[in-house]
């Protein structure tokens, strides 16, 4: 059951500052997502301070920018939800305290959500899906397998040992000369490149469990892009288009047999054979979105993804998952300290449901 609702969604715990407003019958009525890659670029990746810095400039302006868009008042808000970590915690404490100041002034519901339950929930937003569903969540910070039983249900079933996969496109970039942020330029790169030229290492493939492993396969990377002049040549060079797309291969053979061992595992737990859901920014990425997808049809499961503007980093889904908990009855309290770690499995759930238990411990 969906209520009516307007909820306002504040999203600062990376490089974008946005804002947005969607309504518990599943209409976005404002999405703005204002980047800072501009600021950071100099640097070849996201600094902290400046990130901070600069959604405490933009926020206010964003989100009446979004109100006016939606056609919604302060008054017209069933609630507000910002997100309250995982992040970098600067720009965190900005949108938690200016989501906690409109609910205190206005005397609403305050959400305090977790950067990856957005990220877990949007495909309720985009597509008619019932719980449970098994996620393949890749984002610039993480990349595990989860088991979704609901709105703050999630068991872990495996991630990644070392790297996140959406960092190891950024750093793969960076070598490449392809400038940043990464994953977009790499898949962009081996739209002409072929995968076959350089055999890379697939790290995991084949283990008896649902980890993922990515710090060997960018060594292996940067050794084999030496050898073969590729280090910083950049996305006219055809050896780096060569690289990327053996790079973007390896990925998804990677991904591709990890989801279809973890479609098995979801089965033996849950008693059914998906959806699988994939999610977080790399999940924006075409050839891995078709290989998911053809993994998951052999696996006898369908794939569903949110479309690809909402896969990397948006207030939609924050104000998504503001509705969603909203709806189950979770509010937080205006004392709600931000965290800078917060696995989705600590997210706090319905009382009397199931505790959200790992499988396996969390390395
Ligand atoms: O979810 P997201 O926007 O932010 C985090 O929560 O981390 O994910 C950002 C990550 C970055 O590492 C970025 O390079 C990667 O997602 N990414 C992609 C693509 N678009 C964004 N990776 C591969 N292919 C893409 N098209
Ligand atoms: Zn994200």
């Amino acid at each position: 059951m969906k209520l009516p609702m307007n909820l306002l969604g504040i999203e600062t715990s990376c490089d974008e500052t946005a804002a947005a407003v969607v309504t518990g019958g599943r209409e976005i009525l404002a999405d703005l997502v204002l980047s800072q890659i501009d600021e950071h670029r100099p640097y070849g990746g996201v600094v902290p301070e400046i990130a901070a810095r600069s959604h405490l400039d933009h926020i206010d302006g964003l989100v009446a920018r979004a109100l006016d868009e939606a056609g919604v008042g302060f008054a017209d808000l069933s609630g507000v939800a910002a997100t309250a970590g995982p992040g970098l915690i600067g720009g965190v404490f900005v949108g938690v305290m200016t989501g906690k100041a409109i609910a205190a002034a206005r005397g609403l519901p305050f959400l305090a959500v977790n950067h990856l339950e957005g990220h877990a929930l949007t495909v309720r937003l985009t597509h008619d899906l019932a719980f449970p569903y098994l996620l393949l969540l890749v984002s610039g910070g993480h990349c595990q397998l989860v088991a979704v039983a609901g709105v703050g249900r999630y068991r872990h079933l495996g991630g990644t040992i070392d790297d996140a996969i959406g960092e190891c496109f950024d750093k793969t970039a960076k070598m490449l000369g392809l400038g940043y942020p990464g994953g977009p330029e790499v898949e962009r790169a081996a739209l002409d490149g072929d995968p076959a030229r350089f055999d890379l290492p697939r790290p995991m493939l084949g283990r008896d469990n649902l980890d993922f492993s990515f710090s060997g396969l960018k060594t292996a990377v940067r050794h084999r892009a030496q050898a073969a002049g590729a280090l910083g040549a950049g996305p006219e060079s055809q050896v780096v288009r060569d690289m990327a797309a053996s790079f973007q291969a390896a990925v998804g053979d990677v991904l591709a047999e990890r989801c279809r061992r973890a479609l098995d595992r979801f089965q033996e737990d849950c008693g059914q054979r998906g959806p699988l859901v994939v999610a977080g920014g790399v999940a924006a990425n075409a050839y891995l979105r078709a290989r998911l997808e053809a993994a998951a049809q052999e696996g006898g499961a369908v794939m569903v993804a949110p479309p690809p503007r909402l896969c990397t980093d948006n207030a939609a889904m924050i104000a998504w998952a503001g509705v969603e908990r909203l709806g189950a009855g979770l509010t937080d309290a205006l004392d709600f300290a931000p965290r800078p770690r917060w696995p989705l499995e600590e997210v706090r759930g319905p009382k009397g449901a199931p505790p959200a238990a790992r499988a396996e411990p969390r390395r």
